[in-house]
């Protein structure tokens, strides 16, 4: 049996500000039990919901040296979904209304988990022969048991995986303050290792020192290497090249599955779904107070609003779309204020066209899913993207930048030989994105079957865990047996 401990700043059911959370806490369910235990360890954030915080069971204390600090460390535990969860505990660190904070707290909190879970071991009851880290916020873990346990021979048998889902945060910090954080000895810090551009830099350590160094998408490894894609990082990862592997996330295909979905109205399936999605369609038109119009275009989005996720295309030709088509849009998440700003004003100024709601809400996102016609994805850059799955498999026809992950499950309609789940645009213009809005709702509004052909092939593709899973498995096989 290979024992595996996932190393994650969130993961659902627990928190969840992002897709991180979606993977770190569905993937495990995925594996060969017969092979595999996947565990994972999180921190326990004050603001965790009651509900969950009642549910976990008190394991042990000890303390942690980090550097002078000496630190105490509870450690929870509990089950969910067959999935064992353990906690770290520190009210000093974990407090707060959200998970992060800023960098300055941040940057501290983090080498504290890492180190934690390094130190948590002995007392786990699970020796695990990977630790599976993801994104900067665990980048030290590789760094500190290379460093700090290379003596003990249970720790050095230990492999490491470290997984890129965002390049752009790195968690960046100034030197000085990372080695007073951390302790670790001054020449951890050169600039093949820790240094990068003056400032100490967690992910960097990550990709450096772990074993194998993934990422979420075969588009998006591809582009990390390039200067262009590259977040000022692009010669690291093309130095680890050889040990650089894009894995496609899947979806959880039974929490997203319009057949039982329980938030949605009406349930149906790749053979019923025209009629099945449009009465879903007229419910949320009405709660949403729009236009009940079982004819209109209806586009959703559901995304965290930042620069990221194409925003600035969205706001430069709202105007255009909005005044010279016949569609509707919904859109929900929350993010940087320019852009939730930007969106109530439109939402104002086209109020029987347009509806935005600021909040996240897991409800209204799955009856997005399954009640629009198409999902707009024009991203500035996409590691995996995980909306883009759920539209495909609610039949929501995704219209999508040709970037990472986008580029990697969105196939572009072609009219001619009647192939294709969705539609896509390469370059970042605004003008390109509405030509091909332009172009889809002609295919909605003039060739119907040719429309449901689509979201019927969207509904037939496979995203489930099951691929990916094995071949994590096979990584991890792979690297456990290396010397
Ligand atoms: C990040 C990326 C997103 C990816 C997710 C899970 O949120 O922005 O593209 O799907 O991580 O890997």
């Amino acid at each position: 049996m290979m024992k595996i401990l996932f190393a994650a700043s969130e993961a659902v059911p627990f928190m969840k500000t992002g897709g991180l959370a979606d993977v770190t806490g569905s993937l495990p369910g995925y594996f060969d039990k017969k092979h595999f235990d996947v565990r994972i360890i999180m921190p326990k954030y004050l603001c965790m919901d009651e509900k969950w915080k009642a549910q976990l069971r008190f394991v042990c204390h000890f303390y942690v040296n980090l550097s002078w600090r000496r630190q105490y460390v509870g450690i929870f535990e509990t089950v969910q979904n067959g999935i064992t969860y353990y906690f770290v505990d520190n009210e000093f660190y974990f407090a707060g209304d959200k998970p992060y904070h800023n960098i300055y707290e941040d940057v501290e909190k983090f080498a504290f988990f890492s180190k934690a879970v390094l130190e948590a071991l002995p007392y786990l009851d699970f020796w695990p022969d990977v630790i599976h880290c993801h994104d900067w916020q665990t980048g030290l873990v590789p760094v500190f048991l290379r460093t700090f346990y290379g003596d003990q021979r249970c720790y050095s048998n230990i492999r490491t995986v470290f997984s890129v889902h965002n390049l752009k945060f790195q968690g960046r910090f100034s030197l000085p303050a990372v080695i007073d954080i951390t302790g670790l000895p001054e020449q951890i810090f050169s600039s093949d290792k820790l240094e990068s551009y003056g400032e100490a830099n967690y992910l960097k350590g990550g990709v450096v020192y772990a074993d194998a160094v993934t990422t979420v998408s075969p588009t998006y490894a591809r582009e990390i290497m390039t200067p262009e894609g590259g977040e000022g990082l692009d010669g690291l990862m093309r130095a680890r090249e050889g040990s650089l592997y894009g894995i496609l996330n899947g979806i959880d295909i039974r929490e997203y599955d319009p057949q039982t979905d329980a938030y949605l109205a009406n349930h149906y399936n790749e053979t019923n779904h025209t009629e099945g999605k449009e009465l879903n369609k007229l419910k949320l038109q009405k709660l949403l107070g729009l236009p009940v119009d079982k004819d209109v275009f209806l586009l959703g989005m559901v995304s965290r609003m930042t620069d990221q996720k194409g925003f600035d295309l969205i706001a430069y030709v709202m105007d255009e779309l909005m005044s010279t088509e016949r569609l509707q849009l919904v859109v929900a998440g929350t993010g940087e204020a320019r852009y939730e700003e930007m969106l109530r004003y439109f939402a104002e100024k086209y109020p029987q066209k347009i509806h935005v709601t600021i909040g996240y809400s897991e409800e209204l996102a799955h009856r997005i899913y399954g009640s629009c016609d198409a999902f707009l994805m024009p991203s500035l850059f996409e590691p995996c993207g995980l909306s883009q799955l759920m539209s495909l498999r609610y039949g929501t026809v995704p219209i999508v930048r040709e970037t990472g992950g986008l580029k990697d499950t969105v196939m572009p309609y072609n009219e001619y030989e009647q192939t294709g789940t969705g539609f896509s645009f390469a370059n970042y213009n605004a003008h390109e994105m509405l030509g091909v809005l332009r172009y889809a709702m002609r295919v909605y509004y003039t060739q119907r079957k040719c429309w449901n052909g689509i979201a019927e092939r969207a509904m037939r593709e496979d995203f489930s865990w099951k691929k990916s899973a094995e071949t994590y498995a096979r990584l991890y096989e792979d690297i456990v047996g290396r010397p």
